[in-house]
């Protein structure tokens, strides 16, 4: 997997006094996919996520667990949005990536958000996230 950069995360824990530091290695681009849920099959084409289209953006927007478990996780992980079945709820994994109320970490509600402020490329369109293969 092509990296494009490396980014550490140092935090002091006062209290104890204890250090915690965490450090990751950005991948270029990640591919996700639904077919990861055990007898699910997609209605779409998977999504490629290009971190370096996105690198203005804090990374705890989105990996939004960091500043409690200092880990990056894949959104759609056991526990987390994990839910393939229903829409609406926090577990869901439609509405983590889809919702148009949350415009900092829903790919669609940020990308509608940016188009409503102005001329901006971040895709809208169903296809243009779900490549076809
Ligand atoms: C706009 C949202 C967004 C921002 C900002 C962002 N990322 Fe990501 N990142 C993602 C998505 C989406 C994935 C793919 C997660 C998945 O597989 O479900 C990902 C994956 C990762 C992974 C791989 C996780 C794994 O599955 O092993 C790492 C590491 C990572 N990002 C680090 C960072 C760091 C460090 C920053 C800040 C410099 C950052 N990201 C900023 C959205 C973002
Ligand atoms: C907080 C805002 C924000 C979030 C959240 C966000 N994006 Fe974006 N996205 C952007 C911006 C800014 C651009 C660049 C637009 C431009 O160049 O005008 C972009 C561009 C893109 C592009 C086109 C450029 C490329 O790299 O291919 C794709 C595809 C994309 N985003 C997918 C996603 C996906 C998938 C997610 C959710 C996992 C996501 N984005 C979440 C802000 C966001
Ligand atoms: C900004 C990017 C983006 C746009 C635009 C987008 N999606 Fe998604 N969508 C995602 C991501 C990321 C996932 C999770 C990865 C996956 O399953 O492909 C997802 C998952 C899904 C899923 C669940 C998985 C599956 O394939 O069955 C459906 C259904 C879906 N999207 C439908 C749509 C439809 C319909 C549209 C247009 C109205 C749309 N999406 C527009 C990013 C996007």
């Amino acid at each position: 997997m092509k990296r494009i950069g490396f980014f550490a995360l140092i935090a002091a824990v006062l209290g104890c006094g204890a250090v915690m530091a965490a450090s990751f290695e950005i991948p270029e681009s990640v591919t996700m996919s639904a077919s990861r849920f055990e007898g699910y099959t997609p209605k779409k084409g998977d999504v490629t996520f290009n971190h370096a289209s996105h690198l203005q953006i804090p990374c705890a927007d989105c990996h939004h667990t960091v500043p409690d478990t200092y880990t990056i996780e894949s959104c759609m992980t056991e526990g987390c949005h994990d839910n393939i079945k229903t829409r609406g709820e926090v577990n869901s994994a439609y509405t983590a990536f889809h919702t148009t109320k949350d415009t900092t970490k829903s790919c669609v509600g940020c990308h509608r958000e940016l188009k409503r402020n102005g001329p901006s490329d971040a895709p809208l369109t169903c296809n243009s996230c779900h490549i076809k293969e």
